[in-house]
């Protein structure tokens, strides 16, 4: 991919799932990677597994839903590597399942906090900084849950259609200064959040009974497609949603 080589990448939720796999994929490319997570022991082995394979990597325990822990991750990207190019905010929950008359409000506030709120700090603390670079390139993950509604995530599925709209207006907002900003919509991927998630909701099942490519994604799959959004190969590509599902909401 054009344009990773020597550069700084930011991932939050990078200790597991899609952020490992992505993680991994702009060390391979080249980038020095700032692997952000509340999870140290699995963001450890992450920057340990990037290491082994001759990449450049730090570990910062980041909390997205905490402004303090977004501004210190992104003043590690600059204070350990020089600067900050790319972002993929990707960190995120599940959150509990009810129907909405019977949802918890700490479980709304708690998802709302992680998955919208958390990407909003994150741009907001990563925007100033590639300006002063000249620009860059920022991923967000909203999921199929920000395309469709799903029963009994109300706060997930109001929190993914939430990143959507965060993604297009900084877009709109950054784009002439040199920020594309786009989001990624995965599917039903094979990750430690489907593992859980698939414990107390049947949608995970018939979610992947219905997903016309027949199985699960892999979280490497995703993981490339956000570098390659962020990478120079994308460079027209801005406020877009590649919508990476086996073909879920095409049906
Ligand atoms: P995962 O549970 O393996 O990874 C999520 C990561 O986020 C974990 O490392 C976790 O420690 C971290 N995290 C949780 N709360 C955090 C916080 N407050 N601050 C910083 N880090 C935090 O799950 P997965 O699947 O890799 O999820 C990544 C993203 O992809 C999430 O935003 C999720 O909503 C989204 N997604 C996942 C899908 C799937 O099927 N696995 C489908 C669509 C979207």
């Amino acid at each position: 991919m054009n344009g990773i080589t020597d550069s700084v990448a930011v991932v939050t939720g990078a200790s597991t799932g899609i952020g490992d796999a992505a993680a991994l994929r702009f060390a391979q490319e080249g980038a020095s990677v700032v692997v952000a997570d509340i999870n140290t022991e699995e963001g450890n082995a992450t920057v340990e597994e990037i290491e082994e394979s001759g990449g450049e990597a730090t570990f910062v325990e980041t909390d997205v839903s905490d402004w303090e822990d977004v501004q210190a991750m992104v003043d590690t990207a600059v204070e350990t590597y020089g600067g900050l190019d790319f972002a993929f905010n990707n960190a995120g929950i599940e959150g509990a399942s009810d129907p909405t008359g019977d949802h918890p409000m700490e479980n709304w506030d708690q998802v709302i906090d992680i998955n919208l709120k958390g990407v909003f700090q994150a741009m907001k603390a990563e925007i100033p900084v590639m300006l002063e670079d000249g620009g860059g390139s920022i991923v967000n993950t909203s999921s199929i849950a920000g395309k469709v509604g799903f029963p009994e995530l109300s706060p997930y599925v109001a929190s993914k259609h939430g990143v959507l709209g965060l993604t297009k207006t900084a877009a709109l907002e950054y784009s002439e200064a040199g920020v594309r900003v786009n989001a990624i919509a995965p599917g039903v991927i094979d990750t430690p959040m489907v593992d859980r998630a698939s414990e107390d909701n049947e949608n995970v099942e018939q979610s992947i009974a219905a997903t016309p490519l027949g199985r699960l994604g892999r979280p490497e799959e995703i993981g490339d497609a956000a570098v390659w959004l962020c990478s120079d190969d994308a460079s027209f590509v801005t406020g877009e949603t590649l919508v990476a599902d086996g073909g879920f909401v095409s049906q």
